[in-house]
């Protein structure tokens, strides 16, 4: 029997459906709630409203627990490459030998992009955000790929899916290139995924950049545990854009300039300045927490805090051991490094964060890892969408299988003006 709830409004009671999740969390199914009471629910900045079900990824926030198609996200950092996660979310299963080496194929095949695309990075000013040029860059690839863009049939969606991820690739690094003003290097084929990029980011025709197994490991994992997040804002974007139709390359465009602001993925970026400020300016970590306990002061503590977990972020776990990894193993001391740790010391001693669950989250120690490996700081947030790039697919692929699909279309609640009178010129 289903399970339901009442709810009475002006003395009359409507059963409302209560749905249960894999993992027995419990919803309230309101969909049908307006056309039988008339009323809305109302839910500013969707605190509590599930948007979907889906069967991409679990997140259990009390518990800590991040899971991938129900593969705990730990075992995926520690084993996977970041293809095979690609894979598994997106298709909903880790790849046999068979799938892997196909899909390996795909991406190389897709990884170039079109002769004339490359015109387009000159037509950015040379200080453009990378973010800006990632977005607008894959949204042009319909422009080019048009056989891509129409999936009517599974094997086109992994061409798609396989073009997607290879070519955000591309363009990030290409970006690069273009923004220091060196030639574009060609991806290598013998490479994964990771070291790949790193190849095409700081290899220099006289010279191929080759990445210890150290770097390759530490930036394949970060690519993973940037993998999927469920319903976070730029895949709640990305669901939202699909849900009227629009092709995957431009709904993942979107998902990029939703992931672009610092409560998102801009974090990433924000942290490194928080901490780098901190150093250069000499604050005592204790001042800068009063700052950002201070709501009149405009501060914030910048990695921390998260809308679902209200424990640590498993994420931020994982990176901080592997940020203290990498460092020792390029025997590099950063002093940022030092003042992060003292931060969330302190932090998590203070009453202000400790009564509001407030954590370290992924992007709190990110950072570090991708300043030991040379990533300028202005492509850490690209460097975030790369990760996310499978993610957002698998979203997309969630709402274009969907047969009983439809337009995301939100209500409101108008506190507006009343109805009011048109008036002239002169009038007004
Ligand atoms: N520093 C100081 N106070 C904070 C912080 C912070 N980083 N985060 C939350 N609070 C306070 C907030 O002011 C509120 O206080 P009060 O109850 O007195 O009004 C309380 O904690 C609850 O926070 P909230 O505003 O309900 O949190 P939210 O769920 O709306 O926002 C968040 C989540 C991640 C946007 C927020 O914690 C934040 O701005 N953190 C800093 C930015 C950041 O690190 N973002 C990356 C998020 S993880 C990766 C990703 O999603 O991309």
């Amino acid at each position: 029997m289903t399970e339901t709830a009442t709810l009475i409004i002006d003395g009359r009671s409507y059963e409302l459906p209560v749905l249960t999740g894999t993992e027995g969390e419990r919803a309230l199914d309101i969909s049908r709630l307006r056309s039988r009471t008339g009323l809305i629910t109302l839910d500013d900045s969707y605190a509590n409203t599930g948007s979907c079900a889906s069967q991409i990824t679990y997140i259990d926030g009390e518990n800590g627990v991040l899971r991938y198609r129900g593969v705990p996200i730990e075992d995926l950092a520690a084993r996977s490459s970041f293809v095979e996660v690609a894979e598994l979310l997106i298709f909903g299963e880790l790849p046999d030998d068979e799938e892997r080496a196909e899909f390996r194929d795909l991406l190389t095949e897709n990884s170039a992009l079109h002769r004339d695309m490359r015109k387009h990075f000159d037509g950015f000013p040379a200080d453009a955000h990378p973010m800006a040029i990632l977005s607008a860059m894959i949204n042009a690839i319909q422009a080019y790929d048009l056989p891509e863009i129409h999936i009517t049939d599974a094997g086109g969606f992994r061409r798609a899916a396989a073009a997607l991820i290879a070519k955000t690739r591309t363009i990030a690094a290409a970006s690069y290139k273009s923004h220091i003003g060196q030639p574009i290097a060609y991806p290598r084929y013998d490479l994964p995924y990771a070291e790949n990029f790193l190849h095409m980011m700081f290899s220099v025709p006289y010279r191929d950049y080759e990445a210890t197994p150290e770097v390759a490991h530490a930036l394949n994992m970060f690519l993973v545990l940037h993998a999927d997040h469920e319903q976070n804002c730029s895949t709640s974007t990305v669901r939202m854009v699909a849900s009227g139709g629009a092709n995957l390359f431009t709904s993942v465009s979107a998902g990029v300039n939703a992931l672009w602001g610092p409560l998102h993925g801009g974090a990433n970026m924000a942290v490194i300045e928080m901490l780098e400020s901190i150093h250069e300016q000499g604050t005592p970590v204790a001042r800068y927490i009063d700052q950002a306990k201070d709501k009149k002061s405009g501060v914030k503590l910048m990695g921390f805090g998260h809308r679902i977990y209200r424990n640590f972020d498993p994420r931020a776990k994982i990176l901080k051991q592997a940020a203290d990894d990498l460092l020792e193993s390029m025997h590099i001391t950063d002093p940022l490094l030092d003042i992060a740790r003292q931060v969330e010391e302190a932090a998590l001693a203070d009453d202000y964060f400790r009564e509001r669950r407030l954590y370290p989250n992924v992007d709190f120690y990110s950072g570090i890892i991708l300043r030991a490996i040379g990533i300028p700081l202005d492509m850490f947030t690209v460097l975030f969408a790369i990760g996310r790039t499978p993610g957002w697919i698998a979203h997309w692929k969630e709402i274009h299988d969907n047969p009983d699909q439809r337009i995301h279309r939100p209500r409101q609640l108008y506190v507006g003006d009343p109805l009011t009178e048109w008036l002239p010129m002169g009038e007004r």
